[in-house]
């Protein structure tokens, strides 16, 4: 059958060939060394090449892997003559060889090599039907700890034998949560994040999953696949921290010393310790098995306890799991004698202290755990120094610490000073401190004048304050620097005035008496003056001052003659602007320290608006007081003693002038610019503003404005805007070309009311440009600047002559009809 076949194909192939020349040289050609791939499994048996024989040879030979499968025909005809199959030979290495007709080689052996590609005609198949594993429980995720391996022929370079691992199933799943995952690539199986977290197995200690393979790597639909059962178990986890450990402190055990242990799930984990505060000594360490030690004594006193970690690395050094937590506790020992305070401790003890009254506190220390038999102190007294008159003179109460006499009150004669030895014991350490105890003197002596008359003394009442007059000494035989010696002085009589006062040197109770406001020979001329000497503290019971804390002093004042004296610097006094004069406006008294009289004047009256009485001070009016002009009118008072040395002072007068209404109102500005050009097209206006000087309220003034008489009513009118301004227009048109004087009343409406009456010129005029103007020798008045330019250039000679004239009517007509050229800024001009 194999023959008949391989004869089919054979003739098949001698038809191409002779028909195909074109395809010469891929198919056919010389003998050369070549390579051939060919899909395993496809054809029963194919053709490969035809090789060409070129003189002398005549035949070819085939030798090599051909596993009988590959021939070679005389003619060169390469040919397989069953399927090929890349598993069982991927690569076949031939060679042929060119004979020639003796059968002798002329050409080769050349190396023909023909490689079996690949079909996907095998599919993968798992290594066992089913696989167990363990897990511990809080495994790393990711971490393989099992994996299951299938296995393909195809060639695992294409897709044929490349293997694609998934979990179709696990069970039981909770909640739809997967506690398994596993690499698509090897298959191996980890612990998802979920798994290492929740796998206990106290709840459920095995798993079952369905893991399956296929070739394709997974991507086609026409890939092969298997699958397997995987069990997998739960382990429990022993990585954990271990209870807090104790550890006595001040050991005398052998070191390292071991106080407790971790473990990782597997042997072989590398264990390390991590600390968690950076210390100066970290006394811990840990060995392969994962037992811990204390390398050392610990003290308590330096630090009670101690956390760090305990690590577990695989041999990559990468962590196995968290670190644990160890806890170290340092328990206490006593190992610490009481210390006393760094300085010695002194009490004070008055002289007359009571027995069993309590002096002073002595807190020694102990540096071991407080509140514990380690640190509880006891206080007793070893010693006394000196024991005079007796010993046991103190006592300490036992647990606090607090000292009391014990026999009687102390004498400083006895002794001013003792030293005491305390023995400050804990449970087996006793410690000596010393103690100090002063003995203070009481306020029993009092202080004692050197003499008890200063004598006389005579000062002018001129004498400057802050003068040092006397220095008086008491002496106090009380200890030194205390309250007891301290002498403060007192004046009890003779200075009900205050005007001395006493300074005392804090070293030598010297006393100063010094001069703390002015003397005044006139008020007390002879001080009659008694010291006293006293302490700051108290005497004791049955101790006085005596006489000998009395000293005496007298001080005689002399006069000076004092210039006069007004009670005040400034007196002000107020009075209405319309006073009649002669009118009393105020009155400044002076008095002179000797009684002199005094004859009074005024200086600064630079208005002559005042007069004073010299013998009384009474001023008054003496001529009409206006506001507006001074509302305030400052003059000097002068005080002059009448004989004598003429000794003289001043003192201000100060006269506010309240107003009264007593200035009519009047036109704010001089409105001499007032014109409507002539003739008039149509009614006109201007505004006008009045004014008064008198006070205003704060409304500002209220004016009226009415016209000056009756008549002018038919060619005027004059209309109110608000408190000052005010409307004047022309009824008409019919005015002639001249000024015309309106007289206007202006009234204030004050208390009483005050009226004005002024008069506004008003110029008609013809205008160029809008601006008044005159025609030269029509009408006097000074040319408008501008307007009139043309006219004054062509006349000018004439104009020269004429302005003079100008000038001099003008001067005598002034106010009457003077024409002004238009430049009022209240002017309204009207265009004709
Ligand atoms: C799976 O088996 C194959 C063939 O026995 C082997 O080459 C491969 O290394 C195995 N895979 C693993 C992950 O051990
Ligand atoms: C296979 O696993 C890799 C890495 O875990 C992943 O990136 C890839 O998407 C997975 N392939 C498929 C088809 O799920
Ligand atoms: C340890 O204890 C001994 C007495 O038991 C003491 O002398 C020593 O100072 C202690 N060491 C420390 C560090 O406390
Ligand atoms: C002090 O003055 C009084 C009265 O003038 C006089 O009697 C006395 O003798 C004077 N004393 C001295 C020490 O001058
Ligand atoms: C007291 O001390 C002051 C200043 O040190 C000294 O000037 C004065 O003379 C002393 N007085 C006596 C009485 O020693
Ligand atoms: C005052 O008392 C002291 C003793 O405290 C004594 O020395 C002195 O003489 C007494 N002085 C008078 C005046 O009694
Ligand atoms: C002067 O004024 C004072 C009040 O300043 C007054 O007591 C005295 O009587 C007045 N004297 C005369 C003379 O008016
Ligand atoms: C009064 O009226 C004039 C003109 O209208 C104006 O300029 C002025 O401010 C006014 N005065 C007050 C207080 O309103």
């Amino acid at each position: 059958m194999m023959a008949q076949a391989q004869l089919h194909s054979l003739c098949l192939l001698t038809l191409y060939l002779t028909a195909g020349h074109g395809l010469e040289g891929k198919f056919s050609g010389p003998l050369k060394p070549m390579t051939f791939s060919i899909f395993e499994g496809q054809e029963p048996s194919q053709i490969i090449f035809q090789f060409k024989a070129s003189p002398p040879a005549v035949t070819f030979k085939l030798t090599g892997e051909t596993d009988g499968i590959f021939e070679i025909q005389p003619d060169g005809l390469l040919y397989h003559n069953r399927a090929l199959d890349r598993e069982t030979r991927a690569v076949h290495k031939l060679q042929v060889s060119a004979l020639d007709a003796h059968g002798n080689t002329v050409e080769g052996p050349v190396p023909i090599t023909v490689e079996v590609k690949d079909i996907n005609d095998n599919r993968p198949t798992f290594l066992q039907s089913k696989y167990e594993g363990s897990v511990r429980q809080n495994s790393r995720p990711g971490k393989p700890f099992m994996y299951v391996n299938a296995t393909d022929l195809d060639d695992p370079d294409t897709p044929n034998g490349q293997l694609f691992y998934q979990i179709v199933m696990q069970l039981p799943k909770v909640n739809d949560v997967m506690y398994f995952q596993i690499n698509n690539k090897t298959g191996e199986i980890s612990l998802t994040l979920a798994g290492s977290k929740e796998l206990d197995p106290s709840k459920n200690p095995s798993y079952n999953l369905v893991v399956s393979v296929k070739d394709m790597g997974g991507q086609t639909e026409n890939s092969f696949s298997d699958s397997t059962s995987v069990d997998i178990t739960v382990k429990e986890n022993i990585w954990k921290a271990p209870e807090p450990v104790e550890i006595v402190e001040n050991s005398t055990d052998p070191h390292p010393m071991k106080i407790t242990q971790v473990r990782w799930n597997e042997p072989g984990a590398h264990y390390s310790l991590l600390e968690k505060e950076k210390l100066p000594r970290f006394p811990f360490s840990i060995d392969q098995e994962g037992d811990i030690y204390v390398t050392q004594p610990l003290d308590r006193e330096e630090k009670d306890s101690y956390v760090f970690y305990a690590v577990a690395k695989d041999e990559l050094g990468k962590p196995l799991s968290i670190p644990l937590h160890i806890h170290v506790k340092v328990k206490d020992i006593n190992d610490n004698p009481p210390t006393c305070p760094p300085t010695m401790p002194v009490f004070e003890v008055q002289e007359n202290e009571q027995i069993v009254s309590s002096i002073g506190t002595l807190v020694a220390h102990d540096m071991d755990e407080e509140n514990t038999v380690n640190s509880v102190l006891h206080y007793k007294i070893v010693d006394q120094f000196p024991k005079f008159p007796k010993d046991g003179l103190f006592l300490v109460q036992t647990y606090t610490g607090v000292f009391q006499l014990a026999k009687q009150s102390l004498k400083k004669q006895d002794a001013a000073q003792y030293l005491l030895t305390v023995e400050v014991s804990d449970k087996d350490f006793q410690t000596l401190c010393q103690v100090k105890i002063n003995v203070i003197d009481i306020n029993d002596q009092i202080p004692i004048f050197e003499k008890s008359d200063y004598g006389n003394l005579t000062l002018a009442e001129d004498t400057a304050v802050g003068s040092t007059i006397l220095t008086i000494q008491a002496t106090d035989a009380d200890e030194p620097f205390t309250g007891s010696s301290k002498i403060l002085y007192r004046i009890t009589q003779g200075d009900d005035e205050g005007r001395l006062g006493i300074d005392t040197d804090p070293q030598n109770n010297t006393g100063y008496v010094i001069i703390k406001k002015p003397l005044d020979f006139e008020t007390t001329a002879i001080h009659n003056i008694v010291f006293q000497a006293e302490n700051p503290e108290p005497l004791v019971h049955g101790v006085q001052y005596n006489a000998s804390s009395f000293a005496t002093f007298t001080l005689f004042v002399t006069n000076v003659n004092e210039a006069p004296q007004f009670p005040q610097h400034i007196v002000q006094a107020k009075v209405s602007e319309d006073v009649a004069i002669g009118t009393k406006v105020g009155n400044m008294t002076a008095k002179d320290p000797e009684g002199l009289d005094i004859s009074y004047s005024l200086r600064g009256d630079t208005r002559g608006w005042l007069r004073i009485d010299p013998a009384t001070g009474e001023i008054f009016s003496a001529a009409p007081l206006d506001r507006e002009a001074e509302s305030l009118y400052r003059v000097q008072v002068v005080a002059t003693e009448v004989g004598g040395s003429s000794l003289s002072t001043a003192a201000g007068f100060h006269l506010a002038l309240t107003d009264v209404n007593d200035n009519p109102p009047r036109l704010a500005k001089e409105y001499t610019g007032l014109f409507f050009c002539h003739p008039l097209s149509a009614p006109g206006s201007h505004i006008i503003q009045a004014t008064d000087d008198d006070l205003q309220s704060f409304r500002g003034p209220q004016f009226t404005f009415a016209l000056g008489s009756e008549s002018l009513q038919n060619d005027w009118e004059i209309s109110k805007i608000n408190g000052t301004h005010a409307r004047l227009s022309t009824k008409h048109t019919r005015f002639e070309e001249r000024v015309y004087n309106v007289p206007i009343r202006i009234n204030d409406g004050g208390r009483p009311p005050l009226e004005g009456t002024v008069s506004l010129p008003v110029t008609f005029c013809s205008c160029v440009e809008g601006r008044c103007f005159r025609p030269v020798g029509h009408m006097p008045g000074i040319p408008t600047v501008g307007a009139t330019v043309g006219v004054l250039l062509t006349t000018f000679l004439v104009i020269g002559v004429i302005l003079t004239v100008v000038f001099i009517r003008l001067k005598k007509n002034k106010g009457k009809d003077n024409v002004e050229s238009a430049q009022g800024s209240e002017a309204t001009p009207l265009r004709n």
